[in-house]
C-alpha cells in the first residue's frame, strides 16, 4: 500500500483528503443524518450495480472503505472487492474494514492497476467533484478500459439544488468543498458519462434535488 509516495501523486491531487481522514467517517454520518443515514446513501449506489456474487468490483477514490465493505457483504466470499485511493489515511482506516474477499491499494484513478476488462462492477462515489474536468474524463474511461463488456458504471456526486433555500446551503457548502467541486455542480454529468463512452446511461436524484447518481454500461 505504500509504493506510491507523495511525490508520486497527480498535481492536480488535494491532499486535504488525506489531512481529514480522522474525521471523514463522523463528517458523512452527520452529513446523511439528514437524509436517512449513512446506510442508505450507500444502498443507492448498491442497488444501482445490481450486484451478484462472485462478481469483481471496483471502487475508485474509496476514501475509509465503507462502501467497499458493503459491496463485499452482496458479492459474498466467491467475488473481489478492490478499492483504490489515493490517501494514505483514508486507506489505513479502509484496512481496518477490511475482510478476506477485499484489498485497497494506493493508487491513481488515471492509472487503474488492473487488466483490461477485468471488472463487472465499478463505481465512483464523491470522488469525481475532487478533480479538474480533464482528469474526471481520463478516470472515467480509464474505469471503462477495466470493465468487462456490458459492465455497469455508478457514480455519485453533487447536484447543484434548484430551490432557493437548499441552493443558498449547497452554495455555502461549495465554497467549503473547492474549486474543482464548484466546476463540478455546472457540468451534466450524464453527459459527461456518456462522453466518456458508456451506453444505457441513467440518472437518479435523491437529497432534495443534492445529489446525482448516473449508472451506465460498457
Ligand atoms: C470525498 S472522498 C470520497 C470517498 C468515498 N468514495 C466516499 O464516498 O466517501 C474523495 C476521495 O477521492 C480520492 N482521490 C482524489 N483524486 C484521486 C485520484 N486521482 N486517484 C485516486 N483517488 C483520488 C481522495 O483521496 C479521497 O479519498
Amino acid at each position: 500500500m505504500s509504493e506510491l509516495n507523495t511525490k508520486k501523486k497527480p498535481d492536480h491531487y488535494r491532499e486535504d483528503c488525506n489531512r481529514i481522514a480522522s474525521v471523514y467517517d463522523p463528517l458523512v454520518r452527520s452529513l446523511s443524518s439528514f437524509f436517512g443515514g449513512e446506510r442508505s446513501l450507500r444502498m443507492l449506489t448498491i442497488e444501482k450495480m445490481e450486484l451478484k456474487p462472485h462478481q469483481k468490483v471496483l471502487d475508485v477514490c474509496c476514501g475509509t472503505g465503507t462502501l467497499c465493505a458493503m459491496i463485499a457483504e452482496e458479492v459474498g466470499g466467491g467475488g473481489e472487492v478492490i478499492g483504490i485511493d489515493l490517501a494514505e489515511n483514508m486507506l489505513k482506516r479502509a484496512e481496518k474494514k477490511r475482510r478476506g474477499n477485499m484489498s485497497f491499494s494506493l493508487a491513481n484513478a488515471e492509472e487503474i492497476p488492473y487488466p483490461d476488462e477485468y471488472f463487472d462492477c465499478a463505481c465512483i462515489t464523491f470522488g469525481l467533484h475532487e478533480m479538474p474536468h480533464p482528469v474526471r474524463m481520463n478516470v472515467l474511461r480509464e474505469m471503462r478500459r477495466v470493465l468487462k463488456a456490458g459492465g455497469i458504471i455508478v457514480v455519485l456526486d453533487y447536484l447543484r439544488p434548484t430551490g432557493a433555500l437548499v441552493r443558498s446551503l449547497f452554495n455555502v457548502w461549495m465554497l467549503v468543498e473547492g474549486v474543482t467541486a464548484r466546476d463540478f455542480i455546472k457540468r451534466d454529468l450524464s453527459s459527461i458519462v456518456r462522453d466518456s463512452g458508456f451506453d444505457s446511461v441513467e440518472l437518479d436524484i435523491h437529497w432534495m434535488k443534492t445529489l446525482q447518481i448516473v449508472r451506465g454500461r460498457k
